[in-house]
């Protein structure tokens, strides 16, 4: 499934147009592969006496006012939508996290600076995770610097004017994260990852990685919960330095990665 996965979301921002060689062709003949699998995930949970407690149990036992659950079709589409969502751009952000940290070696020993006194025996307490405010910095200007998910979609319901333009009613606006996050008149020297900005800066609507307003990121607590510990468990046990010759520039769709990847040699500390 994971191959299929990526050819899905290689064409998930691609020219809708349809046809066997192109990415958006690709991409839809993968998703109906996806939601196939995932019927068949879904039929399966249906049967069982009790249907679980993860995602796709809570997502089962959900009904509206009126009593009513998910249907099969709108079941599947969540499921699919959640691996995106939540999978996706999680490790968009830690990919980010480790490259920002191998290129400087002075936030790493920051970091390791952080930790030397605290217990991060397993399991690490949120307590301990609560702590580690350089690390909370790092993290931040990670997801401000390459942020995992460019924009987002909001429609217009009213009409209203926005700095002298117009916006009629029905019409869709788009939401810029990462010109948000590279805006010179929001941030001091936008393209330098600097952690401790967030010492002095805060804006509100200039910092939205995970969006903005009701529909902001479901999901946002729990990732920043999922980077916390993946980062702190990262940097206890491993070293890991960037092989040479890798293109390192950043391929965005659908989500920032390196280009090659991110090769490193890990090793044990
Ligand atoms: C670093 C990781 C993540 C980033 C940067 C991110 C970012 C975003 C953004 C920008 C949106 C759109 C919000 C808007 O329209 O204003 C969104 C929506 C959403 N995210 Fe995340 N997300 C992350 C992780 C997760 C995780 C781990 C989950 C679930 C486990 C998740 C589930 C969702 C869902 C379900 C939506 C749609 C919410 C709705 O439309 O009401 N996300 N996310």
């Amino acid at each position: 499934m994971g191959e299929v996965f990526d050819i899905w979301c290689a064409g998930l921002f691609s020219l809708p147009i349809s046809l066997p060689w192109t990415a958006f062709g690709k991409a839809l003949r993968a998703r109906e592969e996806l939601l196939g699998e995932i019927e068949t995930i879904v039929r399966q949970r249906q049967k069982r006496d009790t249907p679980g407690e993860d995602a796709l149990g809570i997502l089962l036992q959900a009904r509206d006012e009126d009593g009513n659950g998910l249907s099969l079709a709108e079941l599947k589409d969540q499921v699919l939508l959640l691996l995106f969502a939540g999978h996706e751009t999680l490790t968009s952000a830690i990919a980010s996290f480790c490259l920002q940290v191998a290129q400087h070696p002075d936030i790493l020993a920051k970091i390791r600076q952080e930790q030397e006194n605290l217990p991060l025996s397993s399991p690490i307490s949120s307590d301990t995770l609560k702590q580690m405010d350089y690390l909370d910095r790092v993290l931040k200007e990670t997801l401000r610097f390459t942020a995992p998910v460019g924009g987002g979609f909001r429609q217009v319901i009213q009409e209203c004017e926005f700095n002298g333009y117009r916006l009629p009613q029905g019409w869709a606006v788009q939401y810029q994260i990462s010109e948000t996050h590279k805006d010179a008149k929001v941030y001091e020297n936008p393209d330098s990852f600097d952690p401790d900005r967030f010492l002095t800066e805060e804006k509100a609507y200039g910092y939205v990685p995970f969006g903005g307003g009701v529909r902001e990121c479901i999901g946002k607590e729990f990732a920043r919960l999922e980077m916390k510990i993946f980062a702190t468990r990262l940097i206890q046990h491993f070293d890991w330095q960037l092989l040479p010759d890798q293109d390192l520039s950043l391929i965005t769709i659908p989500t920032p990665h390196p280009r090659d990847g991110l090769k490193v040699t890990l090793t044990s500390r």
